[in-house]
């Protein structure tokens, strides 16, 4: 690509989310359900950054057809991703619909926490966005209307969050819906159900774990609540946007954390009457577990 032709991405790429439509009538095409449109004459320059990008950071594990079969995949657990499938744990549509572009971008940039799937802060953000869009050449899927979907609303967290009513209300909410078959009791990833579970591609796959805090989609508040509210496409794990209601899923973001914050403790639940709210939660565990514990570790910041 000549440095003019190479100039001219960057800058319909940086175009992307500030684009205005001018009056021209040059043709429009939407690449993605809902997101960043880009004009016909650019969209090659972009994908063609965004594949020189794909092969030189991606290639080793989600294969250059996308398939998910780098060379590198053999070894994984979890495997890469299949792109070919267009199916997507990541994102803020409803369970089964396609992810938006903003989505895509997120979950390159952040990761995957507790899998291969590193984090790319350092690599250009442009070309961060060109690689969500060479992506989807990987899969017709992505031409179908029928998977589109916009993106729910993530309302703000409330104030009350790390009330101790709120963790309460959380457990009763977590136990009543029954996440409990499947995460267990307490969080710890080991519910009746939760044995000898495969995800779409046929590979087993195990329950996410909240005392490990280890979190895939992500642990500040936000991020769990679009993981409980849209679910992760291709696994067990459903979305509740149309059975439960916001501040529902709230109240469980909240007990969840609240199981987070007590990393390592066998038996969270039972201090949750002596330490509801998560800032005491540490002072507390400390000493219910050893009465010899400094209560003055430096707690980790809630995000
Ligand atoms: C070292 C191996 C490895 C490399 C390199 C890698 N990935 Fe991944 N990627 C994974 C694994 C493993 C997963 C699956 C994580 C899971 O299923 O929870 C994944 C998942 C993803 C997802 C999540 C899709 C979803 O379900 O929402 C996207 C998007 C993605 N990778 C894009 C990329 C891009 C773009 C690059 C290059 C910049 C890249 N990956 C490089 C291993 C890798
Ligand atoms: C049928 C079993 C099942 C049920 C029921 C279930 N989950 Fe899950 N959940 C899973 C599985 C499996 C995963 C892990 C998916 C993965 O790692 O790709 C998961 C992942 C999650 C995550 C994301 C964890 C991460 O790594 O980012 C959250 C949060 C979560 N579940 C909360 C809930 C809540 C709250 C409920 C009840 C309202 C619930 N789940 C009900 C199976 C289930």
């Amino acid at each position: 690509m000549s440095r003019l032709r190479a100039a001219c991405a960057l800058g319909a790429l940086a175009f992307l989310f500030v684009t205005v439509h001018l009056g021209t009538a040059q043709a429009q095409k939407t690449m993605a359900g809902t997101d960043f449109v880009i004009d016909s004459v650019h969209q090659e320059d972009v994908l063609k950054l965004g594949h020189q990008a794909y092969n030189r950071y991606c290639v080793g594990c989600h294969g250059e057809k996308g398939d998910g079969k780098g060379p590198a995949a053999r070894w994984l657990f979890p495997k890469p991703r299949d792109f070919t499938t267009a199916v997507f744990k990541f994102r803020t549509t409803p369970s089964g619909a396609l992810p938006t572009d903003e989505d895509l971008v997120r979950t390159i940039t952040e990761g995957v926490h507790g899998t291969s799937m590193p984090n790319w802060r350092l690599v250009p953000e442009l070309e961060r966005k060109a690689m969500a869009q060479y992506i989807k050449t990987f899969s017709t899927v992505w031409g179908e209307k029928a998977r589109r979907a916009p993106p729910l609303n993530i309302p703000h967290p409330p104030a009350n969050l790390k009330s101790a009513d709120f963790v309460k209300m959380g457990r009763t909410v977590y136990r009543t819906v029954r996440c409990d078959l499947c995460h267990g009791k307490t969080g710890g990833g080991d519910g009746s159900s939760s044995g000898a579970m495969k995800d779409d591609w046929g590979e087993p796959i195990a329950v996410a774990n909240f005392q490990r805090g280890v979190l895939r989609g992500g642990r500040t508040p936000q991020d769990l609540y679009r993981a409980i509210a849209t679910g992760f496409s291709g696994t067990p794990m459903p979305g509740f946007s149309e059975s439960l209601k916001p501040e529902r899923i709230w109240q469980m973001v909240s007990y969840i954390r609240h199981l987070i914050k007590n990393e390592g403790d066998p038996t969270p639940d039972d201090l949750l009457d002596q330490c509801v709210v998560w800032d005491n939660c540490e002072e507390a565990t400390a000493e219910a577990q050893s009465p010899t514990a400094q209560g003055t570790t430096p707690s980790e910041e809630n995000k």
